[in-house]
């Protein structure tokens, strides 16, 4: 090789070792720009801590643009949908298996607005009949989330989720050993903010 073409040669070799050499370097720097491996803290799962909703009562989380409703089911209702939860749900799903606990989307399946949980209201939305209303084009949903009332066709969603113990659900996966063992962010719910003076 010539002395012109040798020059060029070990010019064309440092800069590619400069290059391996930056790209090594910059590992930890793009690594920290990776998202969470966290899932409690990315919010790709949430865990509900469920002491803090009264018998009787809802709350609404929100997961992933998802307004989760979990409610806190009277006996006289899971009675009353018992049959028909039976139809709906395998004997391992969690509905099956904890009744007392209704985990739903409140997503209105109609058209996506957001459903009210109208047991406990004091206008004359019928709150018995009715546990779940919709204002958009009123239809309605029972105590197991299905369709009492058109124009929606399909029964409230049901996110995945699993019973961690009698305190705690996960909701983001019904797989147990899908979840790595970091401290989950237990979530306190709200209830959901009504109109004072109804719709
Ligand atoms: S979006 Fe709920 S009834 Fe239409």
């Amino acid at each position: 090789m010539n002395e012109p073409g040798r020059r060029k040669f070990l010019g064309v070799l440092g800069v590619g070792v400069g290059l391996v050499a930056t790209g090594f370097a910059s590992v930890p720097f793009v690594q920290s720009l990776a998202p969470s491996e966290n899932p409690w803290v990315s919010g790709r799962l949430l865990a509900i801590d469920l002491s803090d909703i009264p018998m009787g009562e809802m709350r609404i989380f929100e997961w992933n643009r998802t307004p989760v409703m979990v409610i806190n089911r009277l006996k006289e209702w899971t009675d009353s949908v018992a049959d028909l939860e039976a139809e709906m749900f395998p004997e391992d799903h969690p509905r099956q298996q904890r009744p007392q606990w209704l985990i739903v989307d409140g997503t209105c399946t109609h058209l996506g607005c957001l459903s009210s949980w109208t047991v406990g209201r004091e206008d004359d939305v019928m709150s018995a009949e009715h546990p779940f209303w919709c204002n958009c084009h009123g239809a309605a949903y029972g105590f197991a989330g299905e369709v009492l009332r058109g124009p929606a066709q399909d029964p409230l969603r049901v996110p995945l989720h699993y019973f961690v113990d009698n305190t705690t659900v996960v909701v983001g996966t019904d797989d147990p050993a899908a979840v790595p063992q970091v401290p989950p962010v237990t979530m306190t719910g709200r209830t959901q903010k009504l109109p004072a003076n109804g719709y």
